[in-house]
C-alpha cells in the first residue's frame, strides 16, 4: 500500500509540518463541485463545509501555500460519480479515491492534469472508455504522472495509445481487473524510460504480446494473465533485462519456452505461464535463473524430465508443474539442494519410480502433490522429516502398503490434508488402531457424488466443495446441515435444503447410503476412507489451491 520512491512523499512530510495557509476559494468551490458529485458521502459533508478551510476538511491535504496537495478518501464509502472539478486543483499531486463505490467514467481531466503524480482509483465500479485527452489539453503539456491505479473497475474498451503519449514519467500501471479488450499496449517503454510496473491481468486483451515490450529496459513486473492472448513470447521481449516477474497464465500461448532466450531474464524471480499451450522441454538454462522463486508452468503440454539444472535454483519457493507430459524416473533429480521449497505440484504427468528420499531434506516443504503419475513403492518414514508438511496428496498412483502409510502420517502434527486415494491396489483397510492419530487433518480425499458418510464426521472442521460439479442430493442431518450454502456454491447440479433447491423425485433417494451409529471420529474417518477410496483429480486441486494460492 505505501506509496514509496517518488519525489512526493518528501515533500508531504514538509507540507504536513508546517502551518497551513487557508485554502483559496477556487479550489475550495472545486472540492465542493467534486462533494455534489456524490451520492453518498458517509459523512464527509459534516466536514466539508464552505465557511471553513479545506485544508482542514477531512482527506485533505495542504501544502505550507494552502494549495491542495493531496485527496486521500479511501475506504469513504462514497457513491456517485468522480466530477472533473478536481483537474482544477492544480497543485494536487497525490488522489487515493481507492475501496469506495464510485461509478461513471474517470474524467480525463485527471489523466490530463499537469500536476498529479498518483492517482488511484481501484476497487470502485467506475465504467466506460478511457479517453485519450483533447488536443485542447495535450499541447506542450508535460505529465507528471508516476503511478496510475485504476485496477478492479468495469472499464471496458480498448487502450488507446494516444492516452499515454505525454506520460513521460509514468513508472506504475495497474488496469487489471477490469474489461479491456484489444491488443496489449506497449508504447509506455518508448516515452517513458523509468516504465517499470505493468499489470493487464484479468482483462480481456487478445492478440499476442507486442515485441515492443522489449524496448522496456526498467521493466521489472509483466503481469497480463487471464486475457485472451495468443502466439509466442517474442523475441524480442527477453531484451527487457530488468524483468523480475513474468507472469501470463491462462492465456493461449504457444510454442517452447527457448533456452538460449530465458537466461537473457537473470533476474528473474517469478516466472508464471501456466494455463497455456506450450510445448517442448523445460531448458536446461533454466538452472542459470539463480534468483528463481516462483516457477509456475502447469497445465501445458510440456514434455521431457524435469532438467537436473533446476536444482542449482536454489531460490525456489514454488514448483508448480502439474497438467503437462513430463515423464522419467523422479529419483534421477536431486531435490537436497532446494531447501526453500515450500510447494512442489507434479500432480498429472508421467513420472516413473520411487518418491526420491532427498525429497525429505527439504524441510520447509508445506505442500506436496504428486497424484496422477505412475510412482509406485511404498512411502518412506523420512517423510517424518518435513515438519511443516501440512498438504500431502498421492493419489492415482501405484503405491503400495496402506498400513505402513497411515502408520508414518499418523503422527504428524502439522498434516490437515491427505488424499492417498486410488493406490494399494487389493489392499484391506488396516485395523482401527491404525488410523487414530491424525490430530489435525481437516480435509480428506472423497469422490470429487457426497457420501452420506461424511454426514458422521464431525471432526471434519471446514467443509467446502465449492466449484465442483458435484451431482445429486446434499445428505440431510449431522454436521453436513450446519454448513452455509457458500461450501456448495457452483455446483449446478447438487439440490438439497441447504441450498435452497429442490431435490427433483429422481434425485430424491441419495445414491449410497452408509448407514452406522456410531459417531465415533475414528470409526467415521475409516468408513469415509474405505469406502471411498476413489479421488478425482479435481477435489484434490480444490483442496490444494484453497491452502496455497
Ligand atoms: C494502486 O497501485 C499503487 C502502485 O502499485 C499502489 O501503491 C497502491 O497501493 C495501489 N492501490 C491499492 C488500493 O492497492
Ligand atoms: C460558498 O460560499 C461562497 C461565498 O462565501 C459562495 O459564493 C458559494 O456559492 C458557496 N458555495 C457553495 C457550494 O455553497
Ligand atoms: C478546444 O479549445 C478551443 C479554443 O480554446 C475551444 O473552442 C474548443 O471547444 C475546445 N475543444 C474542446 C473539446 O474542449
Ligand atoms: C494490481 O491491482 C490488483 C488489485 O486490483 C492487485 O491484486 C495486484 O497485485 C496489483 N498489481 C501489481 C503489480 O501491484
Ligand atoms: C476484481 O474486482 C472486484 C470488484 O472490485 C473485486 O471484488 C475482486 O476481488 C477483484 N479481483 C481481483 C482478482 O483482484
Ligand atoms: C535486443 O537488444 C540488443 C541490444 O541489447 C539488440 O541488438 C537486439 O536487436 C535486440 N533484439 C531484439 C529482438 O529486439
Ligand atoms: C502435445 O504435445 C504432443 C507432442 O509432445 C503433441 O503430439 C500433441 O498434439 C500436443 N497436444 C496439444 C493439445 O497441444
Ligand atoms: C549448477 O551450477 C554449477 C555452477 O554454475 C555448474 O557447474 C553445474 O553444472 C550446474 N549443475 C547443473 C546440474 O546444471
Ligand atoms: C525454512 O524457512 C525459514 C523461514 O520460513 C527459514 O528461516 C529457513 O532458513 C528455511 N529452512 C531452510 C532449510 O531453508
Ligand atoms: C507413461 O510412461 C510409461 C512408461 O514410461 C509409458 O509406457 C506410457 O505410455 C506413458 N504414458 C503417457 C500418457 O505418456
Ligand atoms: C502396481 O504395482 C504392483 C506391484 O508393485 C504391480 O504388480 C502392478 O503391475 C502395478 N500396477 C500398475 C498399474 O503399474
Ligand atoms: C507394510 O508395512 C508394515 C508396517 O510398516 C510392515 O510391517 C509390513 O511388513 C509391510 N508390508 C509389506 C508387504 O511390505
Amino acid at each position: 500500500m505505501a506509496f514509496i520512491g517518488f519525489a512526493l512523499g518528501p515533500l508531504l512530510l514538509l507540507s504536513m509540518a508546517s502551518p497551513a495557509c487557508s485554502c483559496n476559494e477556487k479550489e475550495k468551490a472545486s472540492l465542493l463541485q467534486f462533494l455534489t458529485g456524490l451520492s453518498q458521502d458517509e459523512g464527509l459533508r459534516a466536514s466539508w463545509q464552505n465557511d471553513t478551510d479545506c485544508c482542514e476538511w477531512e482527506g485533505i491535504t495542504c501544502s505550507g501555500d494552502g494549495a491542495v496537495i493531496e485527496v486521500s478518501l479511501a475506504f469513504r464509502g462514497l457513491q456517485g460519480c468522480i466530477s472533473p472539478s478536481l483537474g482544477d486543483l492544480t497543485n494536487l499531486q497525490s488522489l487515493s479515491l481507492s475501496y469506495n463505490l464510485l461509478t461513471g467514467g474517470l474524467p480525463s481531466e485527471l489523466l490530463a492534469s499537469s500536476s498529479i503524480v498518483m492517482l488511484d482509483v481501484s476497487f470502485n465500479h467506475l465504467n466506460g472508455v478511457l479517453k485519450p485527452q483533447e488536443s485542447n489539453y495535450s499541447v506542450a503539456n508535460y505529465r507528471p504522472l508516476q503511478v496510475l491505479n485504476i485496477s478492479s473497475n468495469l472499464f471496458t474498451g480498448e487502450f488507446p495509445s494516444g492516452l499515454w503519449e505525454k506520460t513521460s514519467s509514468l513508472v506504475v500501471l495497474n488496469a487489471s481487473n477490469n474489461s479491456f479488450h484489444g491488443l496489449m499496449p506497449s508504447s509506455f517503454c518508448t516515452i517513458s524510460l523509468s516504465f517499470a510496473v505493468l499489470d493487464l491481468s484479468y482483462n480481456k486483451f487478445s492478440g499476442s504480446i507486442p515485441p515492443g515490450l522489449g524496448k522496456c529496459s526498467a521493466l521489472r513486473v509483466l503481469k497480463a494473465g487471464r486475457n485472451s492472448l495468443s502466439g509466442p513470447l517474442p523475441d524480442e521481449l527477453f531484451n527487457a533485462s530488468s524483468l523480475e516477474y513474468l507472469s501470463f497464465p491462462s492465456n493461449g500461448l504457444h510454442g517452447v519456452l527457448d533456452g538460449a532466450r530465458i537466461i537473457k531474464l537473470k533476474k528473474l524471480c517469478h516466472l508464471n505461464l501456466g494455463g497455456n499451450k506450450l510445448i517442448g522441454k523445460i531448458p536446461d538454462s533454466i538452472g542459470q535463473l539463480k534468483k528463481l522463486q516462483e516457477l509456475r508452468l502447469y497445465r501445458n503440454n510440456i514434455s521431457g524430465e524435469l532438467p537436473s539444472a533446476l536444482s542449482n535454483c536454489t531460490d525456489l519457493v514454488t514448483v508448480d508443474l502439474k497438467i503437462n507430459k513430463l515423464s522419467g524416473e523422479l529419483t534421477k533429480f536431486n531435490f537436497s539442494n532446494l531447501s526453500n521449497l515450500k510447494t512442489l505440484d507434479l500432480m498429472e504427468n508421467n513420472f516413473t519410480g520411487t518418491i526420491p528420499e532427498n525429497i525429505y531434506s527439504c524441510s520447509n516443504l508445506t505442500a506436496l502433490r504428486l497424484s496422477s503419475n505412475n510412482l509406485h513403492g511404498q512411502l518412506s518414514p523420512r517423510i517424518g522429516e518435513l515438519k511443516s508438511l501440512s498438504f500431502l496428496s498421492l493419489s492415482l498412483n501405484n503405491f503400495t502398503n496402506i498400513t505402513n502409510t497411515l502408520q508414518i502420517l499418523k503422527n504428524s502434527s502439522t498434516l490437515n490434508t491427505l488424499v492417498i486415494g486410488d493406490n494399494f491396489k487389493g489392499e484391506a483397510m488396516p485395523e482401527d488402531e491404525t488410523i487414530g492419530g491424525f490430530l489435525n487433518l481437516e480435509v480428506l480425499s472423497i469422490p470429487g457424488e457426497i457420501p452420506l458418510a461424511l454426514n458422521k464426521l464431525t471432526f471434519l472442521a471446514k467443509f467446502n466443495v465449492s466449484n465442483n460439479n458435484l451431482e445429486g442430493p446434499i445428505p440431510t442431518g449431522g454436521q453436513l446441515s450446519t454448513f452455509t450454502n457458500s461450501s456448495f456454491g457452483g455446483n449446478p447440479k447438487l439440490c438439497g435444503i441447504i441450498i435452497d433447491r429442490p431435490c427433483g423425485s429422481a434425485e430424491a433417494h441419495p445414491v449410497r447410503i452408509l448407514s452406522t451409529e456410531q459417531t465415533d471420529r475414528r470409526v467415521a474417518f475409516a468408513i469415509a476412507f474405505g469406502a471411498f477410496f476413489g479421488v478425482g483429480a479435481l477435489y484434490d486441486q480444490i483442496v490444494l489451491s484453497r491452502h496455497f494460492y
